[in-house]
């Protein structure tokens, strides 16, 4: 797996079939079918609202003053296709401590491929290389494929959080 800093700060990771690489102004339009596609048990402010915010203008907005960052959630772009179709990366920190966690979310039409897996391995990666000595993860507890692709690069459960939405799984793994 290849992967790194592009030289100007920004995170770019290689895997066999896929790049990570920081959103485009032009991607809010894939960004919204993201919000479009989310179950309707996600929290409703992580969903599009009546009003049909947030628009693509608005995320393209958000995509262009986000500064470059070595945490952050990347763009997945197919490498062959060169279509953007999800994003994987890092966010905050977990459970009040300084590691922060692993998140990923994927196009619908691209499920099932193993993307979110592969894509995962190069973020895990990453952040080894970068002093990480363990990341965390949450998922609500009927989300079975994020807890399985969890599982699959090695998250343990280590507890459950109750919230005003639903039950949060909580899984930790050392790198
Ligand atoms: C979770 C998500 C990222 C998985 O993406 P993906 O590219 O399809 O994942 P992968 O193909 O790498 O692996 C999915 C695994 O879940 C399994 N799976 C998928 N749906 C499942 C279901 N309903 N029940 C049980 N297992 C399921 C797949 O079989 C596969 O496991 P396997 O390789 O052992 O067969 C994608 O479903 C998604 O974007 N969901 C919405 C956003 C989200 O939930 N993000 C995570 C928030 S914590």
């Amino acid at each position: 797996m290849a992967g790194g800093a592009a030289g100007n700060g920004r995170v770019v990771l290689g895997t066999g079939r896929l790049l990570l690489r920081p959103w485009r102004v032009g991607e809010g339009a894939v960004q919204r079918e993201m919000w479009m596609e989310r179950d309707p048990r996600v929290p409703p402010h992580r969903r599009i609202d009546s009003a049909g915010h947030p628009t693509v203008a608005e995320l393209e907005e958000t995509i262009r003053a986000v500064e470059p960052s070595s945490v952050g959630l990347l763009a997945v772009e197919r490498k062959v296709a060169g279509d953007a179709i999800g994003c994987c990366g890092l966010v905050g920190s977990g459970r009040g401590v300084r590691e922060p966690q692993l998140a990923f979310e994927f196009l619908r039409r691209s499920w099932g491929q193993g993307y979110a897996t592969e894509a995962s391995w190069a973020v895990l990666d990453w952040a080894r290389s970068s002093g990480h000595e363990q990341l965390w993860a949450s998922v609500w507890d009927w989300n079975t494929a994020s807890g399985r692709v969890l599982a699959k690069v090695g998250f343990t459960e280590v507890d459950r959080e109750e919230t005003t939405y639903g039950t949060n799984l909580v899984a930790t793994r050392p790198l």
